[in-house]
C-alpha cells in the first residue's frame, strides 16, 4: 500500500522506544498519527514533539493493552484507519521457574493477544474501505528461541505465525488489506535493549544490533512493498532459524555458546539479586 497525505495510523506503545520512531517515520511520510500506551504524560510529550516537527494531526489515547476487555472501546474511539502498528510490547529475562503467573499472562495478553485483538477489531474498517496494512512487531525471538526469555519467545512466536495466516488469508480472499512482521534483533538508540545497556551493563559488542533509524524504514517497506517479514540485524538470522527447524540440537549447542545467551543469563541472575535483596 502507498502511503500518502490524509492517511491515518496507529501506533500502539508509542510513549517510548521503537513506537516513537515509528510513529516518527509515519508522520514524515505525511501520515496522521493515533499514538497509544499506558503513559498519559509521555505520548502528549511525544504528540507534542511531533506537531513541533510539522507532524498532521496526531491523537493521543490512553490504554492497558493487558486489559483486553476495554480493547472493543478501544476500537471504537480509534474509528477509521489506514495502517495498524502491533508494537506495545514487554520484555523481562529470568529463569522461568522464578516468573509470577500474572506476569505470564501479561505477557501473553500485550504481546499476543491484545495484537490479534486488536487487529480482528480494526480490520472490517480496512476492508470495507478498501485499504489498510496491519504491522506487528515481534523480534528475532520469535524466530529463534531466546533462553531465559520463554514468555516473550512464545509470543514473539506466536505473532510471526498469526501474521503469516492472516496474510495468507488476504490473499487468497483477494482482500484489499494486508499485513507484515517486523522482526528486531537488538536494537541501539532507544526500547528495550537500549534500557538493559542502562539498568545492567549490556554492551552491544557482538549482538548483531542495529540502529534505532532501521526500524521506521522497515515499517514503511513493509507497508509499501506488502513484506511478508522485515528483519532488523546487523547480519541474517534466517539462517540460524532455519537451523533451529533442521538441525534442532545443533542449534541448541550453537546458540549456547552465544553472547545473548551469556546476556539474557546475566541480566537474569541479576534481577534475582535485586529481587532477593528487596524481599
Ligand atoms: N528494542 C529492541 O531491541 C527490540 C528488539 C526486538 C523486538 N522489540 C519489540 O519492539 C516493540 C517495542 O519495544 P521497545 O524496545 O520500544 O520497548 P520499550 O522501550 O520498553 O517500550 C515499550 C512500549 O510498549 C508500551 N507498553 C508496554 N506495556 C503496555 C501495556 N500494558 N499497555 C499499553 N502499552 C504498553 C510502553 O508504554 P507504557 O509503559 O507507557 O504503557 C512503551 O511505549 C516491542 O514489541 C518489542 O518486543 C524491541
Amino acid at each position: 500500500m502507498k502511503l500518502e497525505t490524509g492517511q491515518t495510523a496507529l501506533v500502539t506503545g508509542a510513549s517510548r522506544g521503537l513506537g516513537v520512531e515509528i510513529a516518527r517515520r509515519l508522520a514524515a511520510e505525511g501520515l496522521d498519527l493515533i499514538l497509544v500506551a499506558r503513559s498519559r504524560d509521555a505520548l502528549d510529550q511525544v504528540a507534542g514533539d511531533l506537531r513541533a516537527a510539522g507532524a498532521g494531526q496526531v491523537r493521543v489515547l490512553a490504554a492497558d493493552m493487558s486489559d483486553l476487555g476495554s480493547l472493543p472501546d478501544l476500537a471504537q474511539a480509534v474509528g477509521a484507519i489506514d495502517v495498524l502498528v502491533n508494537n506495545a510490547g514487554m520484555e523481562a529475562a529470568a529463569a522461568y521457574d522464578e516468573r509470577s503467573p500474572a506476569e505470564i499472562a501479561d505477557t501473553i495478553a500485550v504481546n499476543l493477544s491484545a495484537p490479534m485483538l486488536l487487529s480482528h477489531a480494526l480490520l472490517p474498517g480496512m476492508l470495507a474501505r478498501g485499504r489498510g496494512h496491519i504491522v506487528n512487531i515481534a523480534s528475532v525471538a520469535g524466530l529463534i528461541a531466546a533462553p531465559f526469555n520463554e514468555p516473550y519467545s512464545a509470543t514473539k512466536f506466536g505473532l510471526v505465525g498469526f501474521t503469516r495466516s492472516l496474510r495468507m488469508t488476504a490473499r487468497a480472499c483477494g482482500w484489499p488489506a494486508s499485513a507484515s512482521v517486523v522482526c528486531p534483533g537488538f536494537i541501539d538508540g532507544a526500547g528495550m535493549f537500549e534500557t538493559l545497556k542502562q539498568d545492567f551493563g549490556v554492551v552491544s559488542d557482538g549482538m548483531g544490533t542495529a540502529p534505532l533509524h532501521d526500524v521506521g524504514q522497515a515499517v514503511v517497506d513493509a507497508i509499501e512493498q506488502d513484506l511478508p517479514d522485515v528483519i532488523i540485524a546487523d547480519g541474517d538470522p534466517r539462517q540460524m532459524a532455519a537451523m533451529a527447524v533442521v538441525q534442532p540440537l545443533a542449534f541448541e549447542t550453537a546458540s549456547l555458546g552465544a553472547p545473548s545467551t551469556a546476556m539474557f543469563r546475566a541480566v537474569a541472575e541479576a534481577r534475582r539479586g535485586a529481587s532477593n535483596h528487596s524481599r
